[in-house]
């Protein structure tokens, strides 16, 4: 299999990390090809726990090479902490890790303009505030956008940043609205240095990754794509405007990376055994019923706390409807179930099979993210069980509950079931096929 995507089906930490770590020495590149320091993965690395939230997770395994694609919004000193934390644990990544010189660059005045637009009282996303939408928004404006291969050309630079602080800095002001003048102006000259000097740490990573690919693939080397946030938080398939500000599906390889689509042969689209979403946006399953019931007790168990921000992320049952919708758009060959576990002790659960909307069923995920907040659910309910899974090795010894409740998954989505996770370690794990 020359190239393989590990994709979220449902609003992002679907647990992608735990399958990338599973598949162990079967690739040799692992690649980013969309959003930046808005995704997080934990790490363990020597038993010391690590952070990451710019570099691909696979980046911790030996000989594996990982690249940072175009398609990727970096903040260099995010790219260099995480770089020297794991020097500092004895990874050395000088040789192995490349940056796309097409990626595009945060800068500080992206940073604050989401800050300003996510405090005001209208229009809120909820978003992670790394400055990622704003960053994405120049890009495709191309007036002010900026890629890593300019910040190592300092005259370039300087005069590129003198034209767009100022106008930066009345944005600013207009975002302030009442505010202004509480503002302090950025200064050009003053971001120009500080960004030559990440320009230094970043330069021997710097390179044109898409060639760098082109060459891997014809030389019979395993590409292994690790996408950003999940599908439904997809800019132009996920549930608009609440989503992110890039191509989470697969379709965005071909952009982020350059790297055609008819080189990825395997696409594993991941789900929780239950749904869970960050920010604002509709959700129809989420289990909206106090600090007893049960959506509290999924987000406790489940240790159900942003990465990012530490923020405690909306809890809610399993739906088939949107895992269905973003399993077609993904193209998804199987699906791997991830937090099983995490069900046990529950009297009954809950699996949405359709949407109730002006006194109609439907089985089709709506098209807009208003119609979605008007649909209701229908649960099939399904018998709980009481027993602990996180020991279960196989499939047969897992209690006739969740078996079925698995089986109903699988068939509600219509893929096969490759794997089942029962807790975070590597050896907690189900192999189906
Ligand atoms: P942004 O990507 O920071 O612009 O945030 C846009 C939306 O995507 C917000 O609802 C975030 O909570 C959500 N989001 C972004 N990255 C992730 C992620 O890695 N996991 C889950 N949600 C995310």
């Amino acid at each position: 299999m020359p190239g393989t995507c590990v994709v979220g089906l449902q609003w992002g930490d679907e647990a992608k990390g735990k399958i990338v770590d599973l598949l162990g020495d079967g690739f040799d590149y692992v690649v980013r090809y969309n959003g930046g320091a808005n995704a997080g993965h934990t790490v363990v690395v020597h038993g010391k726990t690590f952070k990451l939230s710019l570099l691909p997770t696979g980046v911790i395994r030996p000989n594996v090479k990982s690249v940072i694609g175009n398609g990727v919004v970096v903040y260099p000193p995010k790219f260099i902490e995480e770089v020297a934390g794991l020097k500092a644990a004895g990874i050395d990544l000088s040789e192995s890790l490349k940056i796309s010189d097409h990626a595009h660059v945060i800068f500080p005045y992206h940073m604050e303009e989401e800050r300003l637009a996510e405090s005001g009282a209208e229009g809120k996303i909820g978003t992670t505030g790394r400055g990622i939408g704003p960053c994405y928004q120049d890009k495709v404006g191309r007036r002010f956008g900026i890629r890593v291969g300019e910040l190592l050309r300092p005259d370039h630079l300087r005069e590129r940043l003198r034209f767009v602080v100022p106008f930066k800095n009345r944005l600013m002001k207009a975002f302030a609205n009442g505010h202004a003048d509480q503002l302090v102006p950025m200064e050009p000259d003053a971001i120009t240095d500080q960004y030559l000097g990440y320009a230094d740490a970043l330069r021997p990573h710097v390179a044109d990754t898409s060639r760098l690919l082109h060459e891997a693939l014809a030389a019979g080397k395993r590409v292994l794509f690790e996408a950003a946030q999940g599908s439904l938080l997809d800019v132009d398939h996920g549930t608009y405007p609440y989503v992110t500000s890039s191509s989470s599906l697969p379709s965005g390889i071909w952009g982020g990376s350059g790297v055609p689509a008819k080189n990825v042969q395997r696409i594993i689209g991941v789900v929780k055994a239950y749904t869970t979403r960050v920010g604002k946006g509709p959700f129809p399953t989420e289990l909206d019923d106090g600090p007893t019931g049960t959506g509290e007790r999924i987000r406790k168990v489940g240790r159900e706390y942003g990465t990012v921000t530490g923020r405690p992320r909306r809890v809610g049952w399993f739906d088939s409807v949107a895992v269905r919708y973003t399993a077609a758009l993904a193209g998804a060959d199987e699906i791997t179930v991830m937090l099983l576990d995490v069900l046990s002790g529950l009297p009954e659960l809950k699996l949405c099979t359709a949407y109730e909307v002006d006194g109609e069923r439907v089985t089709h995920f709506p098209s807009d993210s208003y119609q979605l907040d008007r649909c209701r659910p229908v649960y099939e309910t399904i018998q709980g069980w009481t027993e602990d899974l996180t020991a279960v090795r196989k499939l047969t010894d897992l209690p006739a509950a969740a078996r079925r409740y698995i089986d109903r998954v699988g068939e509600l989505v219509g893929l096969p079931v490759s794997v089942v996770s029962v807790g975070p370690d590597r050896a907690q794990t189900i192999l189906v096929k």
